[in-house]
């Protein structure tokens, strides 16, 4: 027996198109797991697409806004149908400005989409994963849920709600057998981070820290993802794992 397997499990991955969400699908599905992909803008026949299905697994995509409640909830009407074993809420923006100057547009936008969102989703498919008695829920966190950041104060605020929730969701629903957890990536060079690798003092300053003495990469993310979307992390709950080259213990 793998703990790992994922064989007849189905994933919802939300930011699947690019970045991590791409590399975390990749992982679920080399493990076994059939994916639905969410992103703003995915469309049929995407890379994450083409990848999911050259490793022998179904693929099928569904666009959603995730700054826009209505379609948030339409996402979730539609998934009402399918018995999904995982999700993983992924998806994600961010919106740089000094705190003193952050808008109300910046604002707003962050935490609807990087909070409200992820709990209007996840309120609704874990509901039916209540119902089954089992399921699999993993948060994209961030350095951010323990930090404060700089110019990214909606982003911080955000992200440390994600963790709050994790903990929050995971007390509630962990007896009856839905996991809740969370991963917080280091700095991983992927759009997100594009304005601090192309900032030279920042992006070196950032690199000095890191204990691992690289960047991370997507697919740095794709163990603890499949460790926590498996039996293997059957009793791991209301947690958030660190996948940051030693960011944090530096
Ligand atoms: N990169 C890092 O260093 C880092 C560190 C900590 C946490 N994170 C978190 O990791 C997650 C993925 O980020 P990433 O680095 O992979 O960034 P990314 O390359 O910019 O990818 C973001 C993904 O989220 C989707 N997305 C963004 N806004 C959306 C919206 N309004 N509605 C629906 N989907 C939306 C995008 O969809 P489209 O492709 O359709 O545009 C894309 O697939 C985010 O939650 C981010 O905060 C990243």
């Amino acid at each position: 027996m793998n703990p790992f397997d994922l064989t007849g499990r189905l994933a919802v991955v939300t930011g699947a198109r690019r970045g991590i969400g791409f590399a975390m699908a990749e992982a679920l599905a080399a493990a076994g797991a059939d994916i639905i992909g969410v992103s703003a803008t995915i469309e049929p026949d995407s890379a994450i697409e083409r990848r999911v299905t050259a490793l022998g697994r179904a693929f099928k995509a569904i666009p959603a806004d995730f700054n826009d409640p209505g379609a948030v909830a339409r996402l979730a009407e539609a998934l009402a149908t399918e018995p999904v074993d995982i999700l993983v809420n992924n998806a994600g923006t961010i919106r740089r400005a000094p705190a003193a100057e952050h808008s109300d547009a910046y604002w707003d936008e962050v935490l609807q989409v990087n909070l409200t969102s992820q709990f209007a989703l996840t309120r609704a498919v874990g509901a039916a994963m209540l119902e089954r008695g089992r399921g699999k829920i993993i948060f994209t966190a961030s350095l951010l849920s323990f930090q404060g950041g700089i110019n990214v104060p909606g982003y911080a605020a955000a992200k440390s709600g994600i963790a709050g929730l994790t903990r929050a969701l995971a007390n509630e629903w962990t007896a009856r057998g839905v996991t809740v957890n969370a991963i917080a990536p280091g700095y991983i060079a992927t759009d997100n981070t594009q304005a601090l690798q192309d900032d030279p003092d920042r992006s070196r300053a950032i690199l000095e820290r890191i204990p691992a003495g690289r960047w991370g990469r997507p697919d740095d993310l794709a163990g603890a993802t499949v460790f926590l979307a498996s039996g293997a992390s059957d009793y791991v709950s209301g947690t958030v794992i660190p996948v940051d080259g030693g960011w944090l213990g530096r």
